[in-house]
């Protein structure tokens, strides 16, 4: 299945997980980002609103399911889905069986590996077990994310048997956005997933232009700078606990914004 054009995020939703997953799928969107990492996802709670969401007669195959393998750095060492002494490969095992048996599944649509693994021979045995998922049609695309680095993301892509093709990485200045990883994306046919698209960029949502494309195109700020990402190549991550914003940013495929507005947007990430 195609990436949507935007993913719904399920960080921090805690007990409401659920009721949010089901509301964004039911309001239409198509696709959905989680992790097996309990500290910062309930992975099984998108499991049970996925669950709500077919009984309306929506269809496992309809939905982009992404979810992550996340390394031992990033769990609680008191609440995570394998044991800090079982062998690498055993981890992240143990995490995609967690992930199928939460999100209720056989497939997942993409598997990603949630931060960059140091040295890169145990990167690479992590990603050859991702690959195995791959081999056994439980998994159909490979990613990575909070890869901020281009020797790693190129050291990944040549070693690697199966290409990654999803990047998803915070989208913010320190990075200088991403500039050179995302022109390596776009040239290997690797989809960049951003997030932090609104948080960290409250300078481009105040900004003159963003506003004065709201006032023209009658959208908010976000939608502009949401429909701008898609416009070019990128897939945002929307975390929104608000139905009215979900209904407002599933519409922003209805818009074009010009050449020029474009540009003048990418101006604002210099
Ligand atoms: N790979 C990683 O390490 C990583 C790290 C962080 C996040 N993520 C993923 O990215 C997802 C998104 O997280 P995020 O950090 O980018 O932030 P977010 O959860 O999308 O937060 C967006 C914020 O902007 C507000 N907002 C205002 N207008 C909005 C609009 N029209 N549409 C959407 N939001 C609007 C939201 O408030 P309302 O709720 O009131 O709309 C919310 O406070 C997470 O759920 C997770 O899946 C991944």
């Amino acid at each position: 299945m195609k990436t949507p054009n935007m993913l719904y995020g399920t960080a921090w939703k805690k007990e409401a997980t659920s009721a949010l997953v089901f509301e964004a799928l039911k309001q239409g969107f198509k696709g959905i980002d989680t992790a097996c990492q309990p500290k910062h996802y309930r992975e099984d709670l998108v499991g049970l609103g996925l669950l709500k969401a077919y009984e309306l007669g929506i269809k496992r195959e309809d939905i982009f399911l992404q979810t992550k393998f996340t390394p031992l750095e990033g769990q609680d060492p008191n609440d995570m889905p394998y044991l800090p002494t079982d062998e690498i490969e055993i981890q992240v095992e143990k995490s995609f069986e967690t992930s199928k048996k939460n999100l209720k599944t056989d497939f997942i649509d993409a598997y990603i590996l949630h931060s960059p693994i140091f040295p890169g021979t145990k990167l690479l045995r992590v990603w050859q077990t991702m690959e195995t998922f791959y081999d056994n049609k439980e998994v159909k695309q490979l990613g990575i994310s909070n890869c901020y680095d281009l020797d790693v993301l190129e050291y990944l892509y040549h070693h690697a048997r199966i290409k990654p093709t999803v990047v998803q990485n915070r989208f913010y200045a320190q990075s200088n956005y991403d500039k050179t990883i995302r022109a390596f994306c776009l040239h290997n046919g690797i989809t960049y997933e951003s997030f932090w698209s609104l948080t960290a960029n409250p300078h481009i949502l105040e900004s003159a232009v963003l506003n004065h494309l709201a006032n023209k195109y009658q959208k908010s700020v976000a939608e502009i700078f949401y429909r701008f990402l898609n416009h070019i190549h990128i897939v945002p991550l929307n975390g929104t606990t608000s139905t009215q914003h979900m209904i407002e940013d599933l519409k922003i495929s209805e818009f074009e914004l010009s050449n020029n507005e474009i540009k003048t947007i990418i101006q604002l990430l210099d």
